[in-house]
């Protein structure tokens, strides 16, 4: 009887690990951290596309070599990223978003470092999304997600 217990409490806490090491990379998980950071500027919601999701799978597994930030050249606005620490979706994300103290509104511009990852995350337009991520055979993890249809326009603002 005790011996069952004690099985019964493994078995809750390798589930538990399971679902903890498997959060934050849902095609929920992308579309919803998504979302949040594009209503904080009143852009409205995004979607998962399956057509974008598989392009952005197989790209992240051809990367799996390398780990290469080299962008794909695909019809797709697309966001790349590495790191190393099991780097997940929301992770990702944030990394894309901290660029947004760069982004000025008023010149439409990128001031003092890069914006355009961000520009990307809250582009109006872009209603559609796909995210892929592999981990390389350097331990590290590549997490690209592309954006249908593509931002970053020359001359149109995000938003
Ligand atoms: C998904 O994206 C593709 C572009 O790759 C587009 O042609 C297709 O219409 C989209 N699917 C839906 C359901 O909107």
């Amino acid at each position: 009887m005790r011996f069952n217990n004690f099985l019964i409490v493994i078995c809750f806490i390798f589930l538990t690990l399971a679902l903890i090491l498997q959060a934050q990379n849902s095609h929920q998980d992308y579309v919803n951290a998504h979302n949040a950071i594009r209503a904080h500027v009143g852009v409205g919601p995004i979607t998962w596309n399956y057509t974008v999701a598989a392009y952005t799978q197989n790209y992240a597994d051809q990367r799996r070599g390398d780990c290469d930030l080299d962008h794909s050249m695909g019809p797709y606005g697309e966001n790349l990223v590495e790191g190393y620490g099991n780097l997940n979706g929301v992770d990702a994300l944030k990394m894309w978003v901290s660029e947004k103290p760069n982004y000025d509104y008023a010149s439409n511009s990128c001031v003092s470092d890069e914006c355009l990852h961000y520009t990307q995350v809250v582009w109006r337009k872009s209603t559609q999304l796909g995210c892929g991520r592999v981990e390389c055979h350097n331990g590290w993890w590549f997490v690209i997600c592309s954006y249908y249809p593509p931002g970053n326009i020359e001359g149109e603002r995000p938003y």
